[in-house]
């Protein structure tokens, strides 16, 4: 019997070879076929092979089809899918990738997921939020921000972890053990040298912003029969309805609206933290040792410009999703909707991309304000719970 290693591992090197196995998923779209979501250094493909097992037959290899993502902006390191048909692997339990075409005494396995579709869900939203890295100590933030998605409905929030800052590690302990946050070991950094950027020429390094496309990737599969939509953008990003309390009554209005779109695209727009608002009723005691951005001082909104990209993000129907970008999706069924401005739109919080525009050259938007009552105490209470603030304060 292989032995799968007892503390799971989210980054497996692949013997003989300088690529990466991530996780690995039934596809029960493409007839139960195995799809691992893997790290491929893309200038040296050697040809793959799949040894999967389950706990009554013997196992069996077969050759992969290694399908690397088209996204790559130059990164030596890139998500690939290494796909896998062949006979009897509907009840496979366990599976690994070779180089070798016979078995070899590889025994650093992965569990196979996704082994049972289902239509029914535990989580109506689950937001997948790429990396956290470097000394990210961005508390405040944090904290406003999983209260005003759980305000808004969703139920549960996963983070890849590369590192983060002492107080952040606090918060997020508490989220963990509140049940609403699933926290995922991301250690790209022992393997590979990450890009801080999205563009090789620019940013350099081996693989695309701390491996952002294999997580969201992974997270997609992760989620496909958990959750009915997957969210994916960063912690300082916010999807926002604007015309709904909360982003249930959003999609139902917008699927049924739109019943063959599975991709729903959010514009994003940018709150500058340099720019604050005038009474400073937000200015809150209780907040001034927590570190990190308090987004409800920050109402202003700089324009869009017609004529630069927006880094929009994404709703996902994940079981409709085969491979996405960050942006947008790159292979599922269905169709892509852009959601108007005014029903939704992202509202993220972060320095200015048009830095010399005075606050009458912004617009105001107050949306967060909306939610202002629960939002504060509930804030207050996560940081009490978390240590960071003291009790006697309140
Ligand atoms: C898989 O398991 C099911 C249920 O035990 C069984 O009916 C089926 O024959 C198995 N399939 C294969 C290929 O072994
Ligand atoms: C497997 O391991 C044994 C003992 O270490 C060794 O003798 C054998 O050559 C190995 N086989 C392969 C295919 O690497
Ligand atoms: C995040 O990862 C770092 C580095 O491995 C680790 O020290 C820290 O405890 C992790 N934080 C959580 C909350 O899992
Ligand atoms: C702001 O204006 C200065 C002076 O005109 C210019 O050098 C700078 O690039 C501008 N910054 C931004 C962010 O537009």
């Amino acid at each position: 019997m292989p032995k799968i290693p007892e503390a799971f591992n989210s980054i497996t090197p692949i013997k003989d070879s300088e690529h990466f196995m991530v996780s690995a998923f039934i596809d029960h779209r493409l007839d139960g076929v195995i799809r691992v979501i893997s790290i491929i250094k893309r200038n040296n493909l050697q040809p793959l092979y799949c040894v999967y097992c389950n706990t009554v037959h013997d196992c069996k290899t077969v050759q992969a089809d290694v399908q690397i993502h088209s996204d790559h902006f130059g990164f030596p390191f890139h998500v690939s899918d290494v796909i896998y048909e062949g006979k009897d692997m509907e009840n496979a339990t366990h599976v690994l990738i070779s180089t070798k075409d016979s078995d070899n005494n590889n025994t650093e396995y992965l569990p196979i997921k996704n082994r049972v579709s289902t239509n029914t869900f535990k989580f109506d939203f689950t937001i997948c939020i790429s990396s956290l890295f470097g000394k990210y100590n961005n508390v405040l933030q944090f904290a406003q921000t999983m209260e005003m998605y759980k305000l808004l409905g969703v139920q549960h929030v996963v983070i890849y972890n590369t590192s983060c800052g002492p107080d952040l590690e606090k918060l997020l302990k508490h989220y963990e053990t509140e049940g609403v946050l699933e926290i995922v070991s991301w250690p790209i950094d022992k393997f590979l040298n990450p890009s801080p950027g999205w563009n090789f020429q620019q940013h350099k390094g081996d693989i695309h912003y701390y491996g952002q496309l294999v997580t969201l990737n992974e997270c997609i599969y992760r989620h496909m029969y958990q959750s009915r939509y997957v969210l994916l953008n960063d912690i300082d990003e916010i999807i926002m309805p604007y015309k709904h309390t909360n982003l249930l009554s959003l999609m139902e209005d917008l699927q049924s609206a739109h019943p063959s779109v599975n991709v729903f695209i959010f514009e994003s727009h940018l709150f500058p933290t340099t720019q604050f608002e005038d009474s400073g009723k937000f200015k809150r005691a209780e907040w001034n040792n927590i570190p990190g951005v308090n987004i409800m001082e920050h109402i202003y909104r700089e324009p869009d410009r017609k004529y630069v990209f927006n880094p929009a993000k994404m709703i996902v129907n994940p079981r409709k999703v085969k491979q996405t970008s960050v942006h947008s999706s790159l292979k599922y069924n269905g169709d892509t909707y852009h959601v108007n401005f005014d029903v939704s739109r992202m509202v993220h919080v972060r320095e200015p991309m048009q830095g010399n525009l005075t606050k009458d050259q912004l617009f105001v938007d107050k949306r967060v304000w909306d939610f202002e009552q629960k939002l504060i105490q509930n804030v207050d209470q996560a940081l009490k719970l978390s240590g960071l603030l003291q009790c006697e304060k309140f």
